[in-house]
């Protein structure tokens, strides 16, 4: 047994999460661009002979993307979850460990980047309940606004490992790890196939 079916189940929930919380992040930053969007409400306002103010197109547009940027926080919610479960199977999942010292240089190269996204995930985590949940808290205006900077640089250590993670396992499972990625799915190692 090299991954439990906790473990798995806990991987693909993540991975699942995470692509949907990049999927939020994308949609903000392209077609429900608010900046975009309100230029786009003015022109085509000012076409049918309705005059509005850029102020005034940006809260429209603002209204527009609401909807879909609740998401980020529902996804952030089930993210907040999948963090504590996998602090929870840290301490309890008998999925195999290696000892770090016997991997070889490639495969210390894998795991560190895992603990730098472990690490990421969970900043974005409290940092991202932090900024929502500001007021609540306690903190100014200021100090979310900085923390959210942070999250927002760190949002592209996500943003490279994602794309990195499955070009390298996909080549990996071609090259020399066969059924690599069968084993993130079936849990069984070469010897049990
Ligand atoms: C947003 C997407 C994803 C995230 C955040 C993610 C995250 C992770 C993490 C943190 C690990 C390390 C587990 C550990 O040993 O502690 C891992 C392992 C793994 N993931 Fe993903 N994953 C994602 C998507 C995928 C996809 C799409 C595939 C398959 C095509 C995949 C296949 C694997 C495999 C095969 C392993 C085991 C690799 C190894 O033993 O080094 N992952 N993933
Ligand atoms: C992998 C996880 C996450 C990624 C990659 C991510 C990414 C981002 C990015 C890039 C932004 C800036 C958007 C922009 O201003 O253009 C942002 C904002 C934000 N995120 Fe996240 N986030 C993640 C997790 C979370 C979680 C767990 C929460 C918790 C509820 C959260 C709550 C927020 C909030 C409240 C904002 C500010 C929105 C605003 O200023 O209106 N995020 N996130």
């Amino acid at each position: 047994m090299k991954y439990t079916l906790k473990f798995r189940i806990w991987h693909w929930l993540n991975a699942i999460v995470i692509l949907g919380l990049l999927a939020t992040v994308f949609l903000r930053k392209t077609f429900l661009s608010y900046k975009t969007n309100a230029e786009i409400l003015m022109t085509k306002l000012s076409d049918m002979g309705v005059e509005i103010t850029i102020e005034d197109a940006k809260i429209l547009a603002k209204a527009i993307r609401a909807g879909m940027w609740e998401w980020h926080i529902i996804l952030g919610y089930a993210l907040a979850f999948l963090v504590l479960y996998r602090i929870y199977l840290f301490f309890t999942d008998k999925s195999k460990k290696e000892d770090f010292n016997s991997l070889t240089l490639h495969k210390k190269a894998v795991k560190i980047s895992y603990y730098v996204v472990y690490t990421t995930i969970l900043f974005m985590a409290i940092s991202g309940f932090a900024i929502y949940f500001y007021k609540e808290i306690g903190m100014s205006k200021e100090f979310a606004g900085a923390i959210k900077n942070i999250h927002e640089f760190a949002f592209n250590i996500i943003m490279i490992f994602v794309p990195l993670h499955i070009a390298g396992v996909i080549v990996a499972d071609a090259k020399e790890e066969h059924g690599l990625i069968s084993t993130m799915i079936n849990g069984k190692t070469k010897e049990n196939f």
